[in-house]
């Protein structure tokens, strides 16, 4: 893993393979689909390798002994479309996490972010709360969900993605200095279309057949 200023870069080889499915414009939706899931879960395990634990006493057919939990709760909030992808692999490591939704599209145009959806279940002063969205491209919609989640109460707040661009990077750090932001690859360039270059295309359309 590579750690700066916030930002971890992943490094696994099962997320590297993942990763290279995922980018090859002949992988099928149900490839697609797969991958981005094993992926999340990759990328959750490592967003949580620092979690605060609590130990609890435990009793195993032998002897007493002491166990560990997770001492906070784990709020993971799905950007929709493209963050459904990755949602059901982090719930089946992690069952008891809550969920929530941020509906988001791109306004072609602007590139700005057009909000239409959002239930967010109560979020506690302790929790983490992880921004699911496979694709950090200007920023612009990491940072309308942050706003939307400080908003709730949210005070740690993380984002996984599994491809950021350079300047999605700044931009989501200039606004939201203290965030963790945990990728498996950081590409250079943005199109003029705001497209992440080489990137793996519009990731909510591969995911749902929709191009
Ligand atoms: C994609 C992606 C992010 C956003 C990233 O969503 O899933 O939410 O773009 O771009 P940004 O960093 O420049 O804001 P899109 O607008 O394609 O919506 P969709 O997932 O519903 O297809
Ligand atoms: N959204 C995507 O799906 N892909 C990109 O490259 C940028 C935004």
């Amino acid at each position: 893993m590579t750690h700066q200023a916030g930002v971890h870069i992943v490094s696994h080889p099962l997320l590297a393979q993942h990763l290279t499915k995922l980018r090859a414009k002949e992988t099928l939706a149900r490839e697609f689909r797969w991958s981005l899931k094993e992926s999340a879960k990759i990328l959750l395990l490592d967003a949580l390798a620092q979690a605060p634990m609590k130990k609890i006493p435990i009793e195993t057919p032998l002897a007493r002994t002491e166990g560990q939990m997770l001492a906070i709760p784990i709020v993971l909030v799905a950007v929709l479309r493209a963050g459904l992808g990755m949602i059901e692999g982090m719930t089946e490591i992690l069952s008891e996490a809550s969920l929530g939704h941020i509906g988001l599209y791109r306004d072609e145009r602007t590139l700005r972010p057009v909000h239409y959806y959002s239930k967010i279940p109560p979020i506690a002063p302790n929790a983490w709360t992880i921004i699911v969205d496979p694709m950090l491209a200007t920023g612009g919609s990491a940072t309308y969900a942050i706003n939307l989640l400080r908003e709730r109460g949210a005070r740690t707040v993380k984002q996984i993605s599994l491809i950021a661009s350079k300047r999605g990077i700044q931009n989501l750090r200039k606004a939201h200095p203290d965030i963790e932001i945990f990728v498996a690859q950081v590409d250079k360039v943005l199109n003029n279309k705001g497209y992440i270059v080489p990137g793996l295309g519009d990731c909510g359309d591969r995911l749902f057949s929709t191009a």
